[in-house]
């Protein structure tokens, strides 16, 4: 038998003011992008925001819908605007926010996507999570952290 072991690495941070410069300022606009969020049936507002590797920034917020599985997490809001508005281009970081007491972590679809373009671009994602009502911020250097034997492309032969 063969063990095969994974770590996950994160980083915690008490508030923003921990991280450099770039990364407060992603932080930033993903709380904003929170406020547009249109959540009527959740209450529960999330807004992401994604820096590509030319400096421009993407935003996103959850979009629900009154038939529940049409509506869209922030994060992938922000990923596919980002992806179809500039293809091509190398995506640095995401950052989200919501106001759960920690900061809560990509559901499984939205890492589904992060995986994608991290294994398009051949470059690991840095995911900044951020809490609004603690201030409390994890970040991880890609997603392998958060989605182990993912699957990609390689999987399908391709
Ligand atoms: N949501 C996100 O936007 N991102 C996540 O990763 C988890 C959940 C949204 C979907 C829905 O609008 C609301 O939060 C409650 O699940």
């Amino acid at each position: 038998m063969k063990k095969t072991e994974i770590k996950s690495e994160f980083v915690e941070y008490d508030s923003a003011s921990e991280l450099n410069s770039a990364e407060q300022n992603l932080i930033q606009e993903a709380e904003k992008a929170a406020k547009d969020a249109y959540a009527p049936y959740s209450q529960f507002k999330v807004g992401a925001a994604v820096l590509l590797a030319d400096g421009k920034i993407i935003c996103g917020s959850n979009q629900e819908n009154s038939s529940y599985p049409s509506g869209l997490c922030a994060e992938r809001v922000a990923l596919f605007a980002a992806s179809a508005q500039h293809p091509g281009v190398k995506i640095s970081y995401i950052a989200i926010t919501s106001s759960s007491q920690n900061p809560a972590a990509p559901c499984g679809a939205c890492r589904q996507v992060i995986a994608e373009y991290e294994t398009l671009h051949n470059y690991p994602i840095g995911i900044l999570l951020m809490s609004s009502s603690s201030g409390k911020i994890i970040s991880a250097n890609g997603i392998k952290n958060f989605l182990p034997m993912m699957f990609t492309k390689k999987d399908l032969g391709k």
